[in-house]
């Protein structure tokens, strides 16, 4: 399609191109000149809280809407500009290319809320900071999608929640392995309860030691909580949305050379016969890159996925040939960033992720550091 065809498609769906106020065919011309039509009167101002690994990634997903514009970003970092050129993180999609065409840069958070009319953000700073600027977010009326985890402890997770239902503005923590397509299905394919029980389910995250991070945050445990809260949450998260809160979790750590937990092994106990583990770790060597991956045991299949793997998602089932099922379009950071509008929209959104959900995945990542301090088992009753 290109311009011309404007007016056409304008008089199809009984709009004068002339009747309407300028800023409206400005509007259409806009979301038409994107290639789709939609019906929002006003495209979402956004804004992003820091351009790091996370938030040149969530950038990526924004840029991508018809019905949103990234109008603001905010950085403490004054090169910010030219640093985001450099690739950042462990996983593609972070987007280095930005255009900064029409998006107002800050240094500091409390003037960009101030001086933009945002209708929602981007909170992708680094985790000590996400209570406190969330809480100010939400204050200042905007809503906010925070980057997991939600908070550094539970009272920071409390206070988040507060704020949130006194404000009544939407405040979701970016849970992104809820959205992944392929985890989206395993537990869809779970619950439908086709293959039977859950015999056994394994997940895995390893990683190179992040090397991105601003001030090397993400290696302070004081700053990020280290390997089980910055990392190994996203499986502890996940195996809450499928299993439960467990009765109790039996976790055990090993320490880099430098004395710091760098891997963590969980079982995540249920009454029931079932084991469920989760492993994480970020103490692995440069060369290695970045895995994730699930085996997931079940009386009649079994289910894998592996993103190194080709085909990354395989069910196996007692009889017949292993088989891909189809899953949604997409990744799980943009499929969170469409469910996050939807909720701003009014839209019935089914509950995938909830606040109290996310601050739970913090108390049983408490639970399992406690357990490989002490070498106990720890109870989540
Ligand atoms: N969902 C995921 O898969 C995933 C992956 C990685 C990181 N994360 C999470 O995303 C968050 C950000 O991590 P990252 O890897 O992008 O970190 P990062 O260090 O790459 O980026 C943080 C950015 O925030 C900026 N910043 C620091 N203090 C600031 C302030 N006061 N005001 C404005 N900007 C400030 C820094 O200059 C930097 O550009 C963390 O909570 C992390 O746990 C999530």
């Amino acid at each position: 399609m290109n311009s011309q065809d404007i007016p056409a498609i304008m008089a199809k769906l009984k709009f004068s191109s002339v009747a309407k106020p300028r800023s409206i065919r400005k509007y259409w011309f806009g979301t038409l000149l994107r290639g789709n039509l939609i019906r929002r009167k006003k495209l979402l101002k956004i804004g992003i809280a820091g351009l790091g690994f996370m938030g040149q990634m969530h950038y990526r997903c924004w840029k991508a809407r018809v019905d949103a514009q990234i109008v603001a970003i905010c950085d403490t970092n004054k090169n910010i500009v030219e640093d985001c050129k450099k690739t950042v993180g462990n996983i593609e999609g972070a987007e280095n290319a930005i255009d900064f065409t029409d998006i107002n840069i800050y240094h500091d958070f409390a003037k960009m809320l101030e001086e933009e009319q945002l209708d929602a953000i981007s909170l992708t700073l680094p985790t000590y900071l996400h209570a406190k600027h969330t809480i100010q977010a939400l204050e200042a009326g905007v809503n906010v999608l925070c980057e997991k985890p939600m908070g550094l402890n539970v009272a920071e997770c409390d206070s988040m929640i507060a704020a949130a239902k006194s404000s009544r503005k939407v405040l979701q923590i970016g849970h992104c392995v809820r959205f992944w397509p392929e985890y989206a299905k395993v537990k869809e394919i779970i619950e439908g309860g086709e293959y039977g029980k859950v015999i056994a389910a394994t997940f895995q995250r390893l990683s190179a030691t992040p090397t991105w991070s601003y001030e090397n945050w993400i290696m302070n445990e004081q700053r990020s909580g280290g390997v089980v809260l910055d990392l190994h949450i996203h499986d502890t998260d996940f195996v809450q949305y499928v299993f439960g809160i467990p009765r109790a979790v039996s976790s055990f750590g090993g320490k880099d050379s430098s004395g710091r937990l760098g891997h963590v092994v969980s079982q995540y106990l249920y009454d029931n016969d079932s084991v469920i583990t989760a492993e994480g770790g970020w103490a692995l060597m440069p060369g290695f890159g970045f895995e994730m991956s699930f085996n997931i045991v079940q009386e009649k299949a079994t289910i894998v996925y592996d993103c190194t793997r080709e085909p990354a998602f395989k069910v196996c089932p007692a009889e017949g040939e292993a088989f891909t099922p189809d899953v949604q379009q997409g990744d799980g950071y943009i499929l969170q960033i469409d469910h996050f509008v939807k909720a701003l929209n009014g839209e019935d959104v089914p509950t995938i992720t909830t606040l109290d959900a996310s601050r739970d995945s913090v108390r049983i990542v408490e639970a399992e550091k406690e357990s490989i301090r002490t070498g106990k088992v720890v109870s989540l009753e």
